[in-house]
């Protein structure tokens, strides 16, 4: 989970009236893990929600839910909270406080201290669907938005009322990535970039298959720092047990050759490809339509396989190709075959995984081959890696004027 970007924050978490409430202590445990500070502010709806005790005992901060709270030696809490902020969060924020932000009440010390900030404000809406589509409610985040706070969700699904629709509150993981993201450079802001992830599976039978051993974290961690860089990202995934990034466009493949379709139907709207998925370079010629029976008289099955396609090669070979990276996980002489590897791919940029294989493990540590020569990153963990190697790509993009 990405912490360089929250590491040292000061955050104003306001809570207000909801039963989204619970997941406010999740995500302020995710907050407060990641290096933040969390001050956090209830109204008095709130409190009827989840306790003021809770919230300290997990923020590890007095919290504050009134205006006339003695604590604050000036008595001003709502000038003081909030200019040490780096930014406020309403998280649940209410069909009511939206639209007293919208307004600009301050009849209480959260919506005081939303009117005197002078941080950037982020509302985490959480309400029930046909308050969230009441034309007031959605007048009053259009206007949220023209004021230049950041609407965060809402999530569509199951409502604690019991309704199903759009309005039900982000989960604490992607409220929080979110909130991450909010404060990552935006180093490919305007870019698009595609990438692939995962192993592939390719079926003997219709239960039988060959994959390999790529768990998808790196690929996923890269599509999760280039969504926080502020790229539009296009992820096509083989078969992982991983969480979609928040705000990552997913699109889920089984073989290679269905890989290679669904990054050659988008690969023209690309400015970026990165080939991180473990593809299978042979398939099973003819797979079976039937399960292949064990039978006592049949002898072993044999299979004859051919050569899947090389998406990488591919994408790079297009007359008008996006820069295109790729990955090479060797089990050995990365050092030496590096370099003849990038050049035979055709690719200007080549990210080799040094060591042991690292499939599904946390860590690593790469080596960038370019026509330049060779350079290592320091070992680290993989989502810190792949900030890393965004901040590479973005440097060596053909336009950098938006990123100096
Ligand atoms: O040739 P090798 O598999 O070592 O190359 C690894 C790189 O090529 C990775 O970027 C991988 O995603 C890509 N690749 C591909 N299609 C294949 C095989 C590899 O895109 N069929």
């Amino acid at each position: 989970m990405a912490t360089a970007e929250l590491a040292g924050k000061h955050l104003v978490l306001g809570m207000t009236g909801g039963i989204a409430c619970y997941k406010i202590a999740e995500l302020t445990r995710l907050l407060t893990k990641a290096g933040a500070t969390v001050q956090v502010v209830m109204t008095e709806a709130a409190t009827q929600f989840i306790t003021p005790v809770t919230m300290q005992a997990l923020s590890g901060r007095p919290v504050y839910t009134s205006q006339w709270d003695a604590r604050v030696p000036n008595n001003m809490a709502h000038i003081d909270l909030s200019r040490e902020a780096d930014a406020i969060v309403i998280a649940p924020a209410s069909t009511d406080f939206l639209a007293k932000l919208a307004h600009g009440m301050a009849d209480d010390l959260l919506s005081t201290l939303c009117v005197a900030r002078d941080c950037p404000l982020l509302v985490v809406p959480a309400m029930n669907r046909q308050m969230w589509q009441n034309p007031a409610t959605q007048r009053n985040v259009t206007q949220l938005r023209a004021d230049g706070i950041e609407v965060l969700g809402p999530d569509s699904g199951p409502q604690a009322c019991g309704e199903t629709g759009d309005g039900r509150m982000l989960e604490a993981v992607a409220t929080f990535e979110a909130i991450a993201s909010f404060f990552s450079p935006k180093i490919l802001s305007g870019r698009r970039v595609l990438l692939t992830a995962g192993p592939t599976f390719e079926p003997l039978d219709p239960v039988r298959g060959i994959t390999n051993r790529s768990s998808g974290k790196m690929g996923f961690a890269l599509a999760r720092a280039a969504q926080q860089a502020g790229a539009e990202v296009h992820l096509v995934a083989g078969p992982v047990a991983l969480e979609t990034p928040w705000g990552v466009f997913r699109e889920d493949v089984q073989t290679a050759q269905q890989m290679h379709d669904a990054v050659m139907r988008s690969v023209a709207d690309a400015d970026i490809f990165i080939g991180v998925a473990a593809v299978a370079d042979w398939r099973v010629d003819h797979a079976s339509e039937q399960k292949i029976k064990k039978t006592a008289e049949r002898a072993l099955p044999t299979f004859t396989f051919v050569e899947n396609p090389d998406i990488l090669a591919s994408v790079a070979k297009l007359p008008h190709p996006p820069f295109t990276v790729g990955f090479a996980a060797e089990s050995g002489d990365l050092e030496l075959h590096g370099e003849e590897k990038r050049v035979r791919k055709n690719v200007p940029l080549l990210i080799g995984n040094l060591g042991p294989l690292t499939f599904g493990m946390d860590d690593n540590e790469v080596i960038l081959f370019e026509a330049a020569g060779a350079t290592k990153l320091p070992r680290a963990d993989k989502q810190t890696l792949a900030r890393a190697l965004i901040v590479e790509i973005a440097r060596r993009l053909p336009d950098t004027s938006l990123i100096r």
